[in-house]
């Protein structure tokens, strides 16, 4: 069975185009971005979410600034690049790939520094592009490992989206169950609704659905009850941001997971590319938690369901620890425990 293309990000003449992920599953809207102040709003407002995806935007964000500023002298257009990169980072704190984009191209820049605005601007988009392609080929990659951590027969549980749309293309832990269904497993995935964006209720149902992948959706405190009652037999996430020693930042509810997960030795996978650890960092104490506005939880869509105006805590992210993690998967290797030792080896390969 072939499966069917799902396009969350291309740029074409000049313009980004986003699958608008507010209005999905109803709608299926592109929202087009013509400078970088509309990328980050774009990303701010999750038009486009998922750290891979974000790491994209942001990277055609930086192209579209350099366009902006090509008819400046060439002292304005480096220094404008800059603050266009801080501008954009500042639109979510939580994941890394958005500061790991930024920093790609800058540093093509700062290197290039001698050629022409317009010399730049042109070795600028070509990374992007390169990005976008490597994207794709890295899930791709992470995705062949599925053969390592599912069984022919299995049922799998996982937490927000991190499918196609999260991404360039294919997904991280949904691409690992795609490979997995189109490999001839027999699969059953089970897809946490993730309140309070529902990330998993309007995007993986629908990521599910078009591909006819045998799935049910669950709010998200049936998962426990599934786990103790042996009906999971693993679990896959994905992740904003992994510390040097494994502790990883994901969608709200990912740590409560990890919990059950451990209390009843179901195995437990965090699938993310390189692009998504940060090794400036020991452990997940230091990652910034990004904390979203009350009307996410005090509504659902447009109506109210919860006191107007009553107090709310909304972290977007939490970390799990890398004690409930059984192991890492990205586009090198399964990384399995120590993480602090295995990831740092892995980071010195190429
Ligand atoms: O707030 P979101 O929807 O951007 O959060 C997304 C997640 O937490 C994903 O699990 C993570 O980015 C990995 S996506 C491949």
């Amino acid at each position: 069975m072939e499966n069917l293309e799902i396009k969350s990000i291309f740029f074409k003449d000049d313009m980004l185009y986003l699958i608008d992920q507010r209005k999905l599953p109803l709608k299926e809207e592109y929202f087009a971005c013509n400078n970088y102040k509309s990328v980050y709003k774009a990303i701010k407002d999750m038009i486009v979410r998922g750290a891979p995806a974000i790491g994209i935007a942001a990277a055609y964000g930086m192209v579209l600034a350099a366009k902006e500023f090509l008819y400046e002298n060439k002292g304005n257009f480096l220094s404008n690049l800059i603050n266009a990169g801080n501008y954009l980072r500042k639109s979510r704190p939580t994941a890394v790939n958005l500061s790991w984009a930024i920093d790609n191209l800058l540093n093509i820049a700062a290197k290039h520094k001698d050629k022409t605005p317009e010399e730049i601007y042109y070795l600028l988009y070509d990374k992007a592009r390169e990005m976008e392609r490597e994207d794709l080929l890295t899930n791709k990659k992470m995705a062949e490992f599925q053969d390592e951590i599912i069984p022919q027969k299995a049922t799998i549980l996982t937490h927000c989206n991190t499918g196609a749309l999260a991404t360039v293309g294919w997904g991280t832990a949904l691409g690992v169950i795609r490979t997995a269904f189109y490999s001839g497993k027999d699969i059953f995935v089970y897809a946490d609704e993730t309140r309070p964006r529902l990330q998993g209720a309007r995007l993986t149902a629908w990521e599910l659905m078009k591909e006819n992948i045998p799935s049910k959706l669950i709010a998200d405190s049936v998962a426990a009850t599934l786990i103790r009652d042996g009906k999971i037999d693993l679990i896959l996430v994905g992740a904003d941001r992994i510390a040097s020693n494994g502790d990883t930042a994901n969608k709200i509810g990912t740590f409560m997971l990890s919990v059950v997960a451990k209390t009843y030795n179901v195995p437990f996978y965090v699938v993310a590319p390189s692009s998504t650890f940060d090794l400036s960092i020991k452990s997940g104490e230091d990652i910034i938690i990004e904390e979203r506005s009350p009307d996410e939880v005090l509504k659902i869509g447009n109506t109210q369901i919860a006191p107007k105006d009553f107090p709310v805590y909304n972290p977007a992210f939490d970390v799990t620890p890398h004690e409930n993690i059984t192991a890492i998967i990205c586009e090198k290797a399964v990384i399995r425990k120590p993480f602090s030792e295995n990831i740092a080896k892995l980071s010195e390969e190429k």
